[in-house]
């Protein structure tokens, strides 16, 4: 009986959690799968096709073609770019598997340069050095929901006749120098994983681009290679975006802006008033306007930290603990060594606190002050 009162009155804070969502628009959501189930169509039909249409228009690109995750929307980009076998592709190793693993998937090689240690973004400083024969493309990832230094990286692009992909799976709603992230690279590929800043109730993804030319093979490479029904032009793959996904997604979209000021609203929160000794805020560069994916931060005593909050019920995240140049299934691709101090330095170090649109005051201010009790 006292743990049940315990529990009630100290619920658990995890560091995401879609239940609140779900309970506020269950309605409309059930309303929204109803009348696509009625509808007769399931798969990439006029639900996906609107969606398709929102979301590009939302990110000023001419065209979107949603796909199955993100991670099928990083591929997709590499192969409709002719990424194959022995091409190099330059990317930050501090990031989600998938960025790395859709390299791997095209049979390319990835190669890493360092983040900054202030912004935990690609340095765009080093990129020039990587730059081989075999480069083809360059991957920045808008990590935790800011961009990278587009202006610097499209000039080297540019310079050196390489194609860039935006890794925009953490950055739906952020902007650069006022413009949509995922408007800069030759195309961006989005993630509409649940806990994402465009979350849907399952997987799905989109890949943008405003070539019409990308665009077709995109189209293609969604749907075995095919250009019309039973005839492949080319080897492509399976990822669709379910008719159900999009229909949610489109509802989703309308509440993204209003989803980003209350999650940059909780971020000024903690700004303000976390106040642990050797704690280090996030920074938001003076030409981004941040969307806040998560929340992170750094300190030397991590675990402790985090143990600490977690008896404490508050539940935390490491995005990401294990560089993937650290990591069994991708080591075999350093040959050289290589240098990633700021990446093998801050993996150690940072964490991310509770942060999702629907984080009551209540429990920001547990955050808050059971952190500052540290
Ligand atoms: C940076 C980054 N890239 C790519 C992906 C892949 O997206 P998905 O999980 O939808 O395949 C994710 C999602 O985890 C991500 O965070």
């Amino acid at each position: 009986m006292i743990v049940k009162k315990l529990k009630k009155k100290f619920p658990k804070i995890f560091v995401w959690d879609y239940l609140e969502n779900y309970s506020k628009n269950r309605q409309k959501i059930i309303k929204i799968v109803d009348k696509v189930f009625k509808s007769g169509n399931l798969i990439l039909s006029k639900e996906v096709a609107n969606f398709e249409k929102k979301f590009s228009n939302f990110t000023n690109r001419s065209y979107g073609v949603g796909v199955n995750s993100g991670t099928d929307a990083l591929l997709i980009a590499l192969l409709s770019i002719g990424i194959e076998k022995d091409d190099e592709v330059i990317t930050v190793s501090n990031t989600a598997v998938p960025t790395v693993s859709a390299i791997v998937s095209c049979q390319a090689k990835p190669i890493y340069v360092d983040i900054n240690e202030n912004d935990y973004l690609m340095n765009p400083n080093l990129i020039e050095n990587k730059i081989s024969k075999k480069t083809k493309a360059i991957i920045p990832v808008n990590l935790y929901g800011q961009s990278a230094d587009y202006d610097f990286i499209n000039k080297i692009a540019k310079k050196y006749n390489i194609k860039v992909i935006e890794d925009c799976a953490q950055s739906a709603g952020a902007f650069y120098k006022n413009k949509p992230s995922g408007s800069f690279g030759d195309l961006a590929a989005f993630s509409f994983y649940p806990t994402k800043n465009l979350g849907g109730y399952g997987d799905g993804g989109m890949v943008l681009t405003s070539s019409q030319k990308l665009y077709q093979r995109c189209i293609k490479l969604r749907k075995y290679g095919m250009s019309k029904l039973y005839y492949s032009d080319f080897h492509g793959i399976n990822s669709r975006l379910d008719e159900i996904h999009a229909a949610i997604l489109s509802f989703q979209l309308k509440k993204l802006k209003s989803n980003i000021i209350k999650r940059r609203k909780i971020a000024k929160i903690y700004n303000q008033n976390l106040k642990i000794k050797d704690l280090i805020l996030p920074v938001e560069n003076k030409n981004n306007f941040h969307s806040y994916y998560v929340y992170v931060v750094r300190h030397p005593a991590r675990k402790k930290i985090m143990k600490y909050l977690m008896d404490n019920n508050i539940f935390c995240n490491i995005s990401y603990p294990y560089p993937i140049h650290s990591m069994k299934g991708y080591k075999h691709f350093n040959k050289k060594r290589i240098d990633l101090k700021n990446t093998n330095k801050l993996s150690k170090q940072i964490f991310s606190l509770p942060m999702y649109p629907e984080l009551s005051p209540i429990k920001i201010e547990k955050i808050i002050n059971t952190l500052n009790k540290f």
